[in-house]
């Protein structure tokens, strides 16, 4: 048959291929666009209707056959680079080695590191918790029963079930902690947290906070705030002023606003509106029902609690103006760090 000298024509052209594109080529002149399978089936309608099942049947068979013998080339095309590439042809070891491109740390990495040896340094443990958590862990061991009100502060993402959810904060690892540690404890706990609220420039569904435990015996709000000074001393190079107003979270008693005086303006700027003051972060000394709920004695023991976001640090740091930078991904942004 016709067909049966094409494809042996085809198959010694294929054989005789010494690379890909001469491959590729015979390929197509075979089974491509206008190849000879291509002008077969073109034809079929100016044929006799008894001839037009043949032809098209062979015009078929012809394409299969061709690609067939064209893969089995390529596969020992491909083994015979690969025993080549074995036995060094083509290497040349006087060439430069190919640039390797190089990461950076993430900015808040960055400042998470130098927060976290600050601490180390005033013998605090850094700790770790899991993002998704308990109602229990991250609501009710902390003070907040069923349908309390302060509940609805934080815009919470949950989980199929509603027992769990992402965590809002890192304070549920407060009770981990307490359960897990008898004091003293001295802790701080950066991470993740989640919020299901809307975005701007300064707030995300994902950021970072630092929370920071320490229980004993006699701990006082003294040395809360000095904890909190040296810390922030450190950090700025500087002594800042600060002030405790009151605030209210249900797993600290009295609980805090902490502010900080504005550390990049004399008088009044856009970081503090214009007040000098910046809140830096929410505190308080340990609720005794916290306490219990981790297992601790809160008639011999009291602890301070404090937690602040990572991110506005970060941001006042390097001058970033949109917090959604951090997770947007975008190389022109990461790679300036
Ligand atoms: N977890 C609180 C929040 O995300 C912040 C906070 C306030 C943490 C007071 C504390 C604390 O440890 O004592 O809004």
């Amino acid at each position: 048959m016709e067909n049966d000298a094409t494809l042996t024509e085809a198959q010694t052209k294929i054989r005789a291929c010494d690379d890909l594109a001469a491959l590729r080529a015979v390929e197509r002149e075979y089974v491509g666009k206008d190849g000879v399978v291509a002008r077969l089936l073109a034809s079929i309608p100016t044929l006799p209707s008894e001839q037009r099942r043949e032809v098209g049947q062979g015009a078929n068979q012809l394409k299969q056959a061709v690609l067939e013998a064209a893969r089995a080339r390529e596969s020992e095309l491909a083994a015979a680079a690969l025993a080549a590439e074995r036995k060094g042809a083509g290497f040349d070891p006087t060439l430069p080695p190919a640039r390797v491109e190089r990461g950076s740390l993430h900015p808040v990495t960055t400042v998470m590191r130098e927060v976290e040896d600050l601490f180390q340094s005033m013998g605090y443990t850094v700790l770790d918790g899991p993002e998704v958590e308990l109602d229990y862990y991250n609501f009710e061991a902390l003070n907040f029963p069923p349908d309390h009100p302060a509940r609805e502060e934080y815009d919470t993402f949950w989980c199929e079930g509603k027992d769990l959810l992402l965590r809002t904060h890192t304070s549920p690892v407060q009770i981990r902690t307490l359960e897990q540690h008898a004091p003293p404890i001295r802790a701080i706990v950066p991470g993740r947290v989640f919020r299901h609220e809307e975005q701007d420039a300064t707030h995300e569904h994902t950021f970072t906070q630092v929370e920071g435990l320490v229980v004993d015996e006699g701990v006082n709000v003294g040395h809360l705030t000095g904890t909190l000074k040296s810390f922030l001393r450190e950090l700025f190079q500087r002594d800042l002023d600060v002030r405790l107003r009151p605030g209210y979270f249900p797993f600290v008693e009295p609980g805090f606003e902490f502010d900080i005086r504005c550390p990049f303006c004399e008088g009044g700027c856009r970081v503090c509106s214009k007040t000098t003051w910046v809140e830096f972060c929410g505190c308080g000394m340990v609720h005794p029902n916290v306490l219990r709920a981790g297992g601790v004695d809160p008639e011999r023991y009291s602890g301070f609690a404090f937690g602040f976001g990572l991110d506005r640090l970060v941001m006042l740091r390097y001058g970033i103006d949109d917090i959604r930078h951090f997770m947007g991904g975008d190389l022109r942004f990461l790679e300036q760090f």
